[in-house]
């Protein structure tokens, strides 16, 4: 964790309503100077209002925006040194590229060819060198976008806010961009945000991710946290897959259990205790055809086997009882699926591992 004095940005308990509507719900948070952050949650759940506060494009109702360690709360956007792109490319149509970029700079740069020189810059910047004639409807998607980021670069931010502004590309394009976004803002030793529904983009370019729901902060992590740490059934479900099973846990055994199933849990859950939900990750669920015995392990009806290129999914059914069963994915590489000859009719053995075992609160949900 960072301490509050290193942040060049700190939103302190930000609350934003529309009317009764409350958007943003007491929301802190802060961004190193160089930081890479993203904000991901399902759609309205305050991203953009977020974004737009920091901006000073929205004014918050409750709470302040600090930059450098100064309340800009009063300022307008023009004041907050920042550069911002939108998921549409928000270009003027009847402008190139280059008059696009050089938009904002006219005001602020006195001679035609001082612009004209940033320009070039920005241009050779964002890989569109050469480009700057050509107008938006010449430009395909990513250009477009290149040109929108050239754009929030020009005055040279000190911090950039991105909103979606990958999502209306095409898959390859979109990762290409996301390479060169995340090398130009490291190089640059730029402070950024960007909103995102895309939780592979958020887990590939951040450093830090904060996780939305409903207007509020559910957790602030690093990739690797948010996905092998979440602290809730939302955030665990929401980035990347996981499989429940709700049942009780008994803390003096450290064991959960469902009907005749019996699960050993290594991670201590001292505040647990009663109705819990179980939960793992498919590619933590290890299916074996040998004769694997001892806790933790279960024989189980594979229902069903979907190809999905270097993997497969699996669903299985746990038995539980005499009729009950539960549902459970495990993620397999394909290689080991062939090999196994698993089909939709085989039993096999699964071993859920202790160690990726995690418990939640049953009302958690
Ligand atoms: N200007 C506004 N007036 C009223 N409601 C708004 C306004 N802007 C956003 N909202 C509402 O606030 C919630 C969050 O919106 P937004 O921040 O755009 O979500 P996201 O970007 O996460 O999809 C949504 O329910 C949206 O309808
Ligand atoms: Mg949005």
């Amino acid at each position: 964790m960072t301490s509050a004095s290193q942040d060049y940005l700190r939103v302190e308990g930000v609350t934003k309503r529309f009317g009764t509507f409350t958007a943003l719900d007491n929301v802190s948070f802060g961004a190193k100077k160089g930081e890479f952050i993203s904000i991901l949650g399902p759609s309205g759940c305050g991203k953009t209002t977020m974004l737009r506060a920091v901006a000073g494009l929205e004014r918050q109702d409750e709470g302040r925006v600090l930059l450098s360690g100064q309340d800009v709360s009063h300022l307008p956007v023009s004041k907050r040194h920042v550069g911002i792109v939108f998921q549409s490319y928000a270009l003027f149509p009847n402008l190139s590229a280059r008059s696009n970029i050089a938009y904002g700079l006219k005001r602020s740069m006195k001679s035609r060819s001082a612009v004209n020189e940033r320009v070039d810059e920005l241009l050779k910047l964002v890989g569109l060198k050469g480009l700057g004639s050509k107008y938006p409807g010449q430009l395909s998607g990513g250009q477009q976008q290149r040109v929108a980021l050239a754009r929030a670069m020009a005055l040279s931010p000190n911090l950039l806010l991105l909103d979606e502004p990958l999502s209306a590309l095409d898959a390859q394009v979109r990762v290409m961009l996301r390479t060169e976004i995340r090398a130009m803002t490291q190089r640059l030793g730029l402070t950024t945000i960007m909103v995102t529904h895309d939780q592979e983009e958020a887990l590939t370019m951040a450093d830090r991710i904060l996780v939305m729901k409903d207007g509020e902060l559910v957790q602030n992590g690093t990739p690797s946290e948010i996905y092998d740490e979440p602290e809730s059934p939302f955030v665990a479900s929401f980035i990347g897959s996981m499989n429940f099973i709700r049942g009780s846990y008994n803390r003096d055994t450290g064991t959960f259990s469902k009907g005749s199933v019996r699960v050993r849990v290594d991670r201590q859950a001292r505040s647990l205790k009663g109705e819990v939900l179980a939960a793992i990750r498919p590619e933590d669920v290890l299916v074996s055809t040998n004769g694997e015995q001892g806790p933790n392990v279960f024989e189980v009806d594979v229902r069903n086997v979907e190809y999905r290129g270097p993997i497969y999914r699996l669903a299985l059914d746990l038995p539980l009882g005499h009729t009950e069963t539960a549902p459970l994915i495990a993620e397999m590489p394909a290689e080991k699926v062939r090999r196994l000859n698993m089909t939709s009719d085989s039993r096999v053995k699964v071993i859920l591992p202790s160690e990726r075992v995690r418990l939640f609160h049953a009302e958690q949900v």
